[in-house]
């Protein structure tokens, strides 16, 4: 049996690449409307080769940047062109990686645009009653473990991560009476482009100072994808306003 059915709308961000191409491709398999959204707009009409169900997958390239306070007009369009939504993962995100010596308000607000704005600002649009199925409905946000423990070098990304769990926690407590969950999970280090990103910035010493903490071994966009998918759907139906740790035992 299907985790979805096939009127179930989900928005996924972040699809284009890593932990969100995983998460759309999972939903899409598990019986899900996706709407796919990043901005490589190749990558993601490439999706549709590889998904389960093409017909069940539209491609909505979107820098959710360009402009934070059109985001909730933006779902509203997409509900009005795919109907109600009935979840949205919100996995979209850039990492920095640099000392607090080197803090200036200009970079953190870029951090923040992409790690905390832009989700809430997504998550302000899906929970307009006018944009989502009611009752049963649910937002997963990736947020990061660098919001709850950062490495030296993670301070402004862990800061605009962490500002996101707490906006998010409290929109579940807002929604909570209407019936919509609100969630996070906040993964250590997930081999996806992010990940190698993260290394060039921070040297192949700190791959090797962090593989031994990981007991598990780093995680896979699919590790991620799966607690997405648990979280949107019913079987997670008593459970909001969680930040989920996801770290292979680290
Ligand atoms: N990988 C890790 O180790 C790790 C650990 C903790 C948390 N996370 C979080 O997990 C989420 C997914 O990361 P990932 O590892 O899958 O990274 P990724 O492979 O680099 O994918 C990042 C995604 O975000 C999209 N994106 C970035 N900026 C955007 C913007 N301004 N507008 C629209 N889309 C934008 C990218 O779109 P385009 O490629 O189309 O530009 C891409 O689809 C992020 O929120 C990240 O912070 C990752």
């Amino acid at each position: 049996m299907n985790t979805f059915q096939a009127g179930d709308v989900i928005l996924v961000t972040g699809a284009s690449s890593g932990i969100g191409r995983a998460t759309a491709l999972l939903c899409n398999q598990a019986g899900a409307t996706v709407i796919a959204s990043g901005r490589d707009v190749v990558a993601l009409h490439a999706l549709s080769d590889i998904c389960a169900v093409p017909e069940r997958l539209y491609a909505e390239p979107r820098d959710l940047c360009a402009d934070l306070n059109s985001l909730p007009a933006w779902i509203q369009d997409l509900r009005r062109r795919y109907g109600k939504l009935r979840g949205m993962a919100f996995c979209a995100g850039q990492t920095w990686n640099l000392p607090m010596a080197l803090y200036t308000p200009e970079v953190a607000n870029q951090a923040f645009d992409i790690c905390c704005h832009a989700p809430l600002m997504a998550g302000r649009g899906f929970c307009d009653r006018r944009n989502n199925t009611g009752r049963g409905a649910a937002v997963v946000f990736i947020a990061a473990a660098a919001a709850l423990d950062p490495n030296p070098g993670q301070g402004i990304y862990g800061a605009a991560k962490a500002a996101l769990t707490v906006g998010a926690r409290c929109l579940a407590k807002e929604m909570a009476m209407r019936g919509i969950r609100v969630n996070c999970i906040s993964p250590g280090l997930v081999q996806t482009p992010m990940m190698e990103d993260t290394v060039r910035q921070l040297g192949q010493d700190f791959l090797e100072r962090e593989a031994p903490l990981y007991p598990l071994g780093f995680g896979q966009p699919d590790d991620v994808a799966q607690l997405a998918v648990f979280l949107l759907s019913d079987a997670a139906r008593w459970l909001s306003g969680q930040n989920v740790p996801l770290t292979g035992g680290r």
